[in-house]
């Protein structure tokens, strides 16, 4: 047995005509990383930190095949013959480490939309996709000819590349899947109907590449389990599919995944709503259909739990995606019987899937190095004494920064425990998991050897007397009363709720001028305790930005079993006592400007904070003082990934 508490995950396994050292994958996603269609520098460093950090193999995002599949801005083109270059020095810079690499390639299909490439998009049928509801041309069989030439051009630049093996992504967002699929193909030609012709372009596809790469390269292909959307294929379809793979003999590995990209794409890279391995049923079951190995793959973020998954026989490999994303080590913290060190993933989606969806490139909230291992660390500076005020995300960060780069540092913090508003957010059950993100720097704080000191609220008189050479001031920020409440009883902010001052009960109007898990969150938890919760928003939908981290589904599932209203398009223009008691609210509806009355026992607001940065005005410009730099919501209230690289830059800075 190797790798000390674990029984499979550090033992060999041979995929074809490759071995790989362990069974952790980082398998494929995509990175908006690529510059004018062709792998970048920003690649190479992202995909060679996470080989230098043990990673058993690695799949990169996936490369269009061809000129009709342009969906995201920045998606690797390559049918370019001048990816090679760059294809190179990813290889070269992952190889020095002892780790293969794979290239998923892909064509879209109907998942796209022409915006880029200026030309219709091409599908088996023209069934408009229901996120780019664009409709899609129908190919015709010599225009499948192509595309299958396309995915055997970019095999052979892969190959040229130094890709030790080629994956096709024929599940959740693909033309393959798209074919597999009888809610997406209608044809009636040799290329629908029948499974059998249904997976037709697959086997061509199958066939081809592996003619272009010859036997020398590994060869998998990524299957979908279960689409979730009517008439879409089941695992029964995948089962049979893989079946048909392994009978012709070319491919040597099946990854699995579930969902549609554009239509269940919640459940493909599912936040911390969905239980941790919710996919691996699928790996599981088709596992014990084929002999070939099978990945399995969903919020694996522990190694022992990936360990369990495959000593209980689910899976031969296991994709931990966000989880290497989140801290590049993963794999040899585990092997080195340090699991306890490991940053651990918070399936939160807000820097690495949410910078997705707004086209800017990915990187992680909790790991100020994800997209940027190609920049220098600072180099070594003159050792200062730091002091920093707070120890919420922001403070943590800024404490591990100036650690990092050599300084003594003290940090401060007014309650008794860490954590901020992170901390308070994470008291909602289904909001736990952020918890980690304190858990995880508190850890790493303390192994730089950062004092962590609570209960202790800093004042101008505790600074002089400790003399740092500088102070950051990460005090947070506070709930700021909104004009409309004036002095009114009953009116309570999110986190008097969520840190047990108020106990709203009764009938509970939440107002949601947040957008995030602010007004959800106790929306959910109020709802729980027996309120009769309604949630008003200005916005169009409650929760606004919860689309982004794909926390949207989720959140309208269990707003719906809770019955909570949601009222949307509505702001709060006054508030006054109710006859007969409680609280009457006056509605403003935006588009139409009508009004509308509530009589509710409790408001409770999810509206702008405002910065606490007194001990910052009271520190600032002192002659003779030490430096005084602030991070985080004192700045400006923001979310925790703005307080964590902000308190990186201000820590780092020093
Ligand atoms: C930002 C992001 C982009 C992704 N892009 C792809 C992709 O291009 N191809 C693919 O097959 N899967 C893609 N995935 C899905 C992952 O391979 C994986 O199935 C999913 O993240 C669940 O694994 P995890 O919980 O370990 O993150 C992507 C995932 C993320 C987080
Ligand atoms: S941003 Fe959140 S979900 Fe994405 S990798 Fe980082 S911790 Fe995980």
């Amino acid at each position: 047995m190797s790798g000390g508490r674990y029984q499979l995950l550090f033992t060999p396994l041979r995929l074809g005509p490759v071995v790989v050292r362990n069974r952790i994958v980082f398998s494929a996603h995509l990175t908006n990383y690529a510059q004018d269609g062709r792998p970048t520098e920003q690649h190479a460093a992202y995909y060679g930190a996470r080989a230098a950090g043990g990673a058993g193999l690695i799949i990169t995002e996936e490369h269009s095949t061809h000129p009709t599949d342009w969906p995201y801005e920045k998606l690797i083109h390559g049918f370019h013959p001048d990816v090679v270059d760059g294809y190179r020095r990813i290889t070269d810079l992952v190889h020095r480490h002892d780790t293969p690499i794979f290239a998923q390639i892909n064509h879209n299909g109907g998942q796209g939309s022409g915006m880029y490439s200026r030309l219709p998009v091409w599908a088996p049928s023209a069934v408009p996709d229901p996120l780019f509801r664009e409709v899609p041309k129908a190919v015709t069989t010599g225009e499948i000819r192509d595309i299958v030439d396309g995915y055997a051009l970019v095999a052979d630049h892969c190959r040229q590349g130094g890709f030790d093996g080629i994956e096709l992504q024929c599940s959740h967002s693909s033309i393959v899947r798209g074919f597999l699929s009888p809610a997406t193909n209608v044809r009636t030609d040799r290329y629908g109907g029948s499974l059998e012709n249904r997976s037709r372009l697959l086997m061509e596809i199958v066939d081809a590449v592996r003619q272009a790469i010859g036997p020398d390269l590994a060869l998998g292909v990524r299957l979908c389990g279960d689409e979730l959307i009517e008439g879409g294929t089941t695992i029964d379809d995948a089962v049979a599919v893989a079946r048909e793979v392994e009978r012709r003999g070319q491919v040597d590995y099946i990854n699995t995944s579930i969902g549609v990209a554009t239509a269940t794409l919640y459940m493909i890279e599912a936040s911390m709503q969905v239980p941790p391995a919710y996919a691996l049923w699928i790996a599981s079951t088709l596992r014990k259909a084929v002999a070939l190995p099978v990945v399995g793959v969903g919020r694996f973020k522990d190694p022992l739990q990936a360990d369990r998954a495959l000593t209980e026989g689910h899976a031969d490999l296991i994709g931990v995606v966000r989880g290497q994303i989140a801290d590049a080590d993963f794999a040899a913290k585990a092997r080195a019987g340090e699991p306890e060190s490991i940053r651990n993933c918070l399936s939160c989606n807000q820097e690495c899937v949410g910078r997705m969806g707004l086209n800017r490139w990915l990187g992680c909230i909790e790991n100020p190095r994800t997209g940027r291992e190609a920049q220098p660390l600072p180099g070594p500076r003159a050792r200062r004494s730091v002091l920093v005020v707070g120890a919420g995300p922001a403070g943590l960060q800024a404490a591990i920064a100036a650690a990092q780069a050599g300084h003594s540092v003290d940090v401060y913090e007014a309650e008794d425990v860490p954590g901020g508003q992170v901390r308070v957010a994470a008291t909602v059950p289904s909001r736990a998991e952020l918890a980690d993100l304190v858990r995880n720097q508190v850890a790493e704080a303390g192994r730089l050897g950062v004092r962590l000191h609570y209960g202790v609220r800093v004042d101008e008189a505790l600074v002089a007397a400790r003399a740092p050479d500088a102070v950051v001031v990460a005090t947070g920020s506070r709930p700021d009363r909104p004009w409309w409440a004036g002095e009114a009883d009953r009116v309570v902010d999110v986190r008097d709720v969520l840190e047990g001052r108020a106990r709203p009960s009764g009938r509970v109007l939440v107002v949601d001028e947040l957008g995030f898990h602010q007004a959800t969150s106790v929306a959910e938890l109020l709802a729980d305790r027996g309120a009769a919760v309604e949630i008003v928003t200005p916005g169009m939908v409650v929760g606004q930005d919860l689309g982004i981290t794909l926390d949207m589904e989720t959140w309208w599932m269990k707003a719906t079993a809770k019955g909570v209203v949601q009222t949307t398009d509505t702001m709060v223009s006054g508030l006054a006592p109710a006859d007969g008691g409680g609280l009457e609210v006056t509605l403003v509806q935006h588009t139409t400007g009508s009004e509308a009355r509530r009589t509710v026992d409790w408001v409770v607001c999810a509206t702008p904070p405002r910065a606490d940065d007194e001990l910052w005005r009271a520190l600032r410009g002192r002659p003779g003082g030490p430096v005084v730099r602030r991070a985080g919501d004192c700045v400006a209230p923001r979310r925790a990934h703005a307080a964590v690289i902000e308190g990186q830059r201000v820590g780092s800075g020093l």
